[in-house]
């Protein structure tokens, strides 16, 4: 049971990290985002996200730890891969398609974390550890969610995103042709 309480603080160090990651990610996530309802989620998120934090803190205080994170190198690379799609010439049409699966990353991440954590919390005999990190867990689950129906709907807006930049760049070419023409005249 010692190594179990040993690995379970570990774990808990890791996701406080990534949780504490996660807070400076979501900010730009949210200002990136096109989609207002996409935004709107990541924000709300942001919030849940601080609240998942103070949980750990609790926890941490119960076990008389030190709340005091550890380098979660798996969420500093699923933020990577985000930072990286936002930065490369992303298509706009794309970018809440690239977000949202980045997020639902993180999500999926974060639900086997707090699930493992839940769990361990259960073996130990730690009752209140495991209602707190079953109320995380049903927020990760509920975001998870949310962004899978804000996915479905996001399709078709990608879709016409297409046709609108095919517009575009038809006015562009007739702008040209006109820029063309003035010196004729
Ligand atoms: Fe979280
Ligand atoms: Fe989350």
């Amino acid at each position: 049971m010692e190594l179990l309480e040993d690995f379970y603080i570990e774990e808990l160090k890791d996701v406080l990290d990534a949780e504490k990651q996660l807070t400076k990610a979501l900010p730009k996530m949210a200002e990136a985002a096109r989609d207002q309802q996409l935004k709107a989620a990541f924000q709300e998120h942001l919030q849940q996200t601080e609240g998942h934090i103070e949980r750990l803190k609790q926890i941490f205080k119960r076990l008389e730890e030190p709340a005091k994170g550890k380098k979660c190198k798996a969420m500093a690379g699923l933020i990577k891969e985000a930072e990286e799609f936002l930065s490369e010439d992303a298509v706009p049409e794309v970018i809440d398609v690239g977000l949202i699966t980045a997020a639902q990353k993180v999500e999926h991440y974060e639900i086997a974390t707090y699930g493992c954590l839940a769990t361990y919390a259960k073996l130990l005999g730690f009752n209140q550890d495991k209602e707190l990190l079953g109320q995380t867990l049903r927020e990760e689950k509920e975001t998870d969610g949310k962004l899978t129906v804000l996915a479905e709907g996001l399709n078709i807006e990608a879709a016409e995103g297409e046709s609108t930049e095919d517009q575009e760049g038809e006015e562009e070419t007739e702008q040209s042709e006109e820029r063309e023409e003035t010196p004729v005249r």
